[in-house]
């Protein structure tokens, strides 16, 4: 408790010294447990100096990924926020936690992820300390329709948020792949754990993986996947904007606010593409996104479908 206050407290003054008294006298302990808990917190990562007289200063720059960091940003106070150096994924936390029933929306966040998960059944690369790896996980109001719309809002939130923390640009690529440059800078994969006996999604979990200053992907990866490519960026700070926004859209989910925002930001209307149904690959060109998502695609003869679930691929 003393050390959260105390972070919270030397990030207020992010830069500068505090002094050891004030700390000691706006917690109401003793110096030395202040310097217990500073070091606690270097233990941790935190960049903080030390300078006789001057107190304690916490270096611009040196963020960990922190509960007390992200909720400083989070605008919904009562979400359940709990961060790991590791986990397996963090999606298949967040269903071991509703499985044991979910009391609250919750975030889980990982430093790490050593069985990170993609659509498709595909891993999702997740190394320590460069990438931000969370699920959000929520009991939605209303049907699994819902769930299907979750997908591409998300893609929106996060778009949102690399544009309010990074200043980039980004794009979606369908469903809800993200890219900038030509690289997928982030993937989403959006589960939703339902009830058999009800038509309605009992928990949806959103789940968000963001390459922020990730270089050293595996061969395999090279030629597909990016990252911001920003080093000092605050991971908690981006983390709160996705989730902020996402929480803004999921309430307008109902109305597809957001889809007018997510065809602008589309990459593949207009290009040629090729979708595979049935195991047959089929080539045609993205035309549109239809109030659900779904892509309308037009065939080389003049007819029309709509894709609402699987992968595309084509050149961007
Ligand atoms: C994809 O690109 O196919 C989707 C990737 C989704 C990755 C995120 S990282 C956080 C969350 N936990 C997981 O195991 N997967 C998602």
């Amino acid at each position: 408790m003393l050390k959260k206050e105390i972070l919270k407290q030397l990030l207020d003054s992010e830069g500068s010294f505090v002094s050891g008294e004030v700390l000691a006298n706006k917690n109401s302990v003793s110096r030395n447990a202040v310097w217990k808990a500073i070091c606690s917190l270097k233990n941790d990562g935190y960049k903080i100096v030390s300078a006789h007289n001057r107190g304690y200063c916490l270096l611009e720059g040196s963020h960990m990924l922190s509960t007390t960091e992200i909720c400083r940003y989070l605008e919904n106070k009562s979400l359940d926020v709990e961060v790991f150096d590791e986990l397996d994924s963090t999606n298949s936390y967040a269903k071991r936690i509703v499985s044991r029933g979910l009391t609250n929306t919750t975030l889980v966040i990982a430093d790490s992820q050593t069985s990170g998960r993609g659509r498709l059944g595909r891993s999702f690369y997740s190394p320590k300390g460069t990438g931000v790896y969370f699920s959000y996980v929520y009991k939605p109001k209303t049907g699994l329709a819902s769930g299907v719309a979750v997908t591409s809002a998300a893609a929106v939130a996060v778009c949102r948020a690399i544009r309010e923390v990074t200043g980039f640009k980004s794009g979606i690529k369908w469903v809800n792949d993200i890219y900038i440059d030509g690289k997928k800078v982030c993937g989403i994969l959006c589960e939703a754990i339902t009830e058999l006996s009800s038509e309605m999604a009992q928990c949806i979990i959103v789940g968000i993986g963001i390459n922020v200053s990730t270089v050293d992907f595996p061969e395999e990866l090279v030629s597909k996947a990016g990252s911001l490519r920003v080093k000092n960026i605050d991971r908690n700070r981006l983390t709160a904007s996705v989730v902020n926004h996402l929480e803004t859209l999921i309430q307008g989910l109902d109305k597809r606010t957001f889809i007018d925002e997510y065809r602008r930001l589309s990459l593949v209307t207009g290009k040629t593409i090729i979708y595979t149904k049935n195991g047959v690959e089929t080539k045609a060109v993205a035309v549109a996104i239809d109030d659900d998502g779904g892509l309308v695609v037009r065939h080389f003869d003049g007819t029309e479908t709509t894709l609402n679930t699987g992968e595309i691929s084509v050149k961007l």
